[in-house]
């Protein structure tokens, strides 16, 4: 289904044996939950036995929208869905198509981004058919997606909200309605193995096309040139779109004006994906800073390249 962040791959949340088959299509690890989509504000409390007077307050603000509340989760949510953590993250999304299908089905829908797992979130139609043609019944067509970025994350389980993913909600939207946000180190480094982290989908390779990604962070020009240094033929640039013509050498795609955070949410899961239509061997990556939409934009490039970033002064 579509849903103004991404295309999402969408099953009863209350039917363990259908969310299996989500896992299935996906290759999706085991112990890394979905999201359960709702239509209805009120659709929460049949999900959740304790709704936090802070998930009010943020839906009344967000709601519907790009943002994702992890919450204590009841019953009637198999553990299919949580993947054994006696939590769950709701969404309701703002798409006329999702919440119609939600609507239509008479129950949540849980759903993961419509990729196979590790590769790029998928934001058109065209992008979920290269990953599960032959894996699923059908493909809700609604055009390509306007946020482009996942839904934000955030626990309101611990003492204080947590930031988990940002996206397409900004941490200072959230910082509009909650006093304070605690942010996850994870959205800004690589996480070992061995550390429990907030979020299982935090510690996978994700986003990830085939070629090898080094982010290069700061001022755009100066990334230009560090790049240009090290660029050969066989070198694939992500970059800005003022930067088009700057690898005359080199296979280029653009994610949006330096100036335009929203154009550059909407492109960058199609530019990471345009590379695996051709035969680079490195990738090189120009990045925004972390505001505003930025945070979420940066943080799906670095995952790209897991955290293999330099930082230029
Ligand atoms: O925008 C979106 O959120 C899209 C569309 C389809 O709604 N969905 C999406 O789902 O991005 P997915 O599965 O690709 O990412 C969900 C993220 C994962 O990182 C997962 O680990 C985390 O949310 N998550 C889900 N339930 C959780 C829970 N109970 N506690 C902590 N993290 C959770
Ligand atoms: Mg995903």
């Amino acid at each position: 289904m579509p849903t103004e962040t991404v295309y999402g791959l969408a099953a009863n949340a209350l039917s363990g044996e259908a969310v299996a088959k989500i896992f299935a299509a996906k290759g999706r690890p085991q112990d890394n939950p979905l999201i359960v989509h709702i239509a209805d504000f009120a659709e929460i409390y049949g999900l959740c036995p304790a709704v936090p007077e802070m998930a009010e307050c943020l839906a009344e603000a967000f709601w519907p929208g790009p943002l994702t509340m992890i919450v204590p989760k009841g019953d009637r949510i198999p553990d299919e869905v949580s993947c054994g953590l006696d939590t769950v993250g709701v969404r309701l999304p703002s798409h006329p198509i999702a919440r119609a299908l939600i609507r239509e089905s008479g129950v949540p829908l849980a759903a993961p981004s419509a990729n196979t797992s590790g590769r790029p979130s998928t934001t058109t139609a065209a992008h979920v058919l290269r990953d599960m043609d032959g894996r699923i019944a059908a493909i809700l067509d609604g055009g390509p997606c306007g946020v482009g970025v996942e839904s934000t994350v955030v626990s309101l389980v611990g003492a204080r909200p947590r930031l988990l993913r940002p996206g397409g909600v900004t941490l200072e939207q959230l910082e509009t309605v909650l006093v304070e946000v605690e942010v996850d180190r994870a959205l800004y480094e690589k996480i070992g193995d061995d550390v429990k982290v907030s979020a299982p989908g935090m510690k996978y390779r994700h986003y990830a096309p085939k070629a090898p990604v080094t982010v290069v962070c700061g001022d755009p020009q100066k990334a230009a040139e560090y790049i240009q240094n090290r660029a050969d033929s066989s070198t694939g640039v992500l970059c800005f779109d003022e930067y088009r013509e700057s690898f005359p050498t080199c296979t280029v795609k653009c994610f949006g004006s330096r100036f335009d955070l929203a154009a550059q949410a909407r492109e960058v899961f199609d530019a990471l994906r345009a590379f695996d239509e051709t035969d680079v061997t490195k990738i090189y990556a120009q990045c925004p800073p972390d505001e505003g939409l930025g945070l979420a934009v940066a943080n799906r490039i670095k995952k790209a390249a897991g955290f293999v970033v330099v930082d230029i002064k």
